[in-house]
């Protein structure tokens, strides 16, 4: 089954986004595109590089830039960073040729699965619940406006994510 248009992933760090756009990589034959893999890439640097370096603001233009970019693909899952859906814009960009996924997980949930993670500079200084917790309820409205389909992961295996969400699609 190849979908004419593409499966866009939102939420917050460590909702799943990277594991799920695996999976549909790897079981439904979908192209995966990780925006802040690519970013990386071009950059030349880590994500924690480019905040130290250039700043949020810089990476987030990167991030725009892209999304606007990736609109004539197809049948693609885009993985997106935990901030995209923040900006208008980019859930503009989102839904013009895509459905927007937002993957839900409880503070505790997400803190378990970020804990040992270095490359999430928005979470210096955060890695504990309740600072996730924080930055989520921060977040939450928009990412709730953009989505289209929200899916909880809490206690469920990717494979059961990924089957619900190709329930919707
Ligand atoms: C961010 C999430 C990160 C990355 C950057 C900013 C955010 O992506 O884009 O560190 O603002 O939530 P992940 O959600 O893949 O961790």
């Amino acid at each position: 089954m190849a979908l004419d248009y593409n499966i866009v992933l939102i939420g917050f760090m460590g909702a799943g986004k990277s594991a799920v756009s695996s999976y549909l990589r790897k079981n439904y034959g979908m192209d995966r595109i990780e925006t802040d893999q690519i970013i990386a890439k071009r950059e030349q640097m880590t994500i924690s590089e480019i905040f130290e370096r250039y700043g949020e603001e810089y990476f987030r233009e990167k991030e725009t830039a892209l999304l606007t970019e990736l609109q004539n693909r197809k049948n693609a899952v885009i993985s997106c960073g935990g901030g995209a859906a923040l900006r208008e814009k980019n859930v503009a960009e989102m839904k013009k040729n895509g459905r927007v996924v937002l993957l839900t997980a409880a503070p505790e949930t997400i803190y378990e699965r970020v804990k040992n993670s270095s490359n999430r500079p928005l979470l210096a200084g955060r890695k504990s619940v309740e600072g996730i917790k924080e930055l989520m309820e921060a977040r939450r409205k928009k990412y709730e406006a953009a989505a289209d389909i929200i899916i909880k992961t809490d206690n469920k295996k990717i494979s059961e994510v990924c089957e619900e969400l190709m329930r919707y699609v």
